[in-house]
């Protein structure tokens, strides 16, 4: 089917996303067209424009947060029907390689494909002015319509509502995961979580939920401050200096229990000092993307040594996609969990480029493009 996509034909030059007619192949056996209701704009999509996550290919189409309704399934499909509503999750789960039997689905072996562009077969879904395109996380949700692997398709209540749905196909439960299971945040505990926007957010959230005392939101950005009071901070630093004394004030000097990072670019100069502000004995937790290439970090290493800390790294929250998602539904529904909150602006697919700009700018913490 033809339809309209965003695409970078040059990635890693910062020349915006080009929206245009895009080709889709059927789905194939294991696969499904799915309608989307909207996609998120989640920061790991602009670190493919400006490079920080380098694509030796192009041209890829963006977008892996999204939720809609099955269209058409390819054959010999039973796990979906057309009908049925969707969350696209940014990683697959293969549920058969040892680390999904484990239980540990985020490190599933078609996870480490996504970003491959091609889809696991090793060919190509989406077309383009005669070439074949790879697709953010085998979906690329910067489209109407996506032909997904149902190892990335899981079914949701009907009555959940569709935009919000779409932001738990990625900066929700990597967010929330981070805290709630990578962070394994005790009662009681202080909290902070560096960088609040759309994924930081919802480890403010989580934070709460497992019952953290104090959860102190470190961003630049005034609105995202603000914001971070609303999702259950109690204390809002504007640096890691502020967040320090904050800290400081908190514990007794003894510093924080659990450190998340998740802020929108982590350069390596973020690390030590998110260390200093780590209690002995506590753990730091790095979620927000780096650029790939980067090697430097300037760390205190005898000090984590000897003060017993941890670092965690977080990929999608350490969340299990297949339970996570229809729990983190209905977490919402039950109004545990907040997602309309999350959507500050929505947007039409041909102003995908103001939505960026708007992230940048700190405007948002989720934009989300809506599909008729
Ligand atoms: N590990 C994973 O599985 C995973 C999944 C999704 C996204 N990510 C990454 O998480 C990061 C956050 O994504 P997002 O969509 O929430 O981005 P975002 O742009 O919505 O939010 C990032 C926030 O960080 C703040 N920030 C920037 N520099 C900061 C600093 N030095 N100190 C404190 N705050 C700072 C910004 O003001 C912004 O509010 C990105 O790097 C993204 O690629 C990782
Ligand atoms: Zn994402
Ligand atoms: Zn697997």
């Amino acid at each position: 089917m033809k339809t309209r996509g965003a695409l970078l034909w040059e990635p890693g030059t910062r020349s915006g996303w080009s929206v245009e007619e895009i080709e889709l192949d059927p789905p194939k056996e294991h696969e499904a067209l799915i309608k989307l209701a909207a996609s998120g704009v989640c920061h790991s999509d602009d670190h493919l424009d400006t490079g920080d996550i380098p694509l030796p290919w192009a041209p890829v189409l963006g977008g892996h947060e999204g939720a809609g309704v099955v269209e058409e399934i390819g054959p010999g499909v039973t796990a979906v029907k057309p009908g049925d509503h969707v969350v696209l999750s940014f990683l697959p789960s293969c549920g058969r390689c040892r680390m999904c039997v484990k239980g540990r689905s985020n490190m599933c072996e078609l996870g480490a494909g996504v970003l491959a562009g091609v889809a696991p077969d090793g060919t190509h879904r989406v077309h383009a002015q005669g070439r074949g395109v790879g697709c953010m996380s085998y979906l690329g949700t910067f489209a109407p319509y996506v032909v997904a692997p149902l190892d990335a398709v899981i079914p949701i209540p009907e009555d959940m509502p569709l935009d919000k749905a779409a932001l738990i196909g990625c900066g929700v439960p990597t967010g929330w995961g981070s805290a709630v299971y990578a962070a394994e945040i005790d009662l009681g505990d202080t909290v902070v979580v560096v960088g609040t926007g759309g994924v930081g957010m919802n480890a403010v959230q989580g934070a709460r939920h497992k019952g953290a005392r104090n959860v102190v939101a470190v961003d630049p950005a005034p609105f995202k401050r603000e914001k971070a009071v609303e999702f259950g901070a109690t204390h809002v630093a504007k640096d890691f200096e502020e967040a320090g004394q904050v800290v400081e004030g908190l514990t007794n000097g003894q510093g924080a229990d659990r450190v998340i990072i998740t802020a929108g670019v982590v350069t390596g100069d973020l690390m030590n000092p998110a260390q200093e502000m780590t209690r002995r004995g506590g753990t730091m937790v790095l979620t927000g993307a780096a650029p790939v290439l980067q090697r430097d970090v300037p760390f205190d290493l005898f000090t984590f040594a000897m003060s017993g800390k941890r670092l965690q790294g977080s990929l999608y929250g350490t969340t299990t996609s297949r339970t996570d998602v229809p729990l983190l539904a209905d977490l919402y529904q039950r109004g545990e969990l907040k997602l309309d909150e999350l959507i500050t602006r929505t947007y039409s697919l041909d102003d995908i480029n103001q939505a960026f700009r708007d992230m940048h700018d700190g405007k948002n913490v989720r934009g989300v493009i809506i599909y008729d």
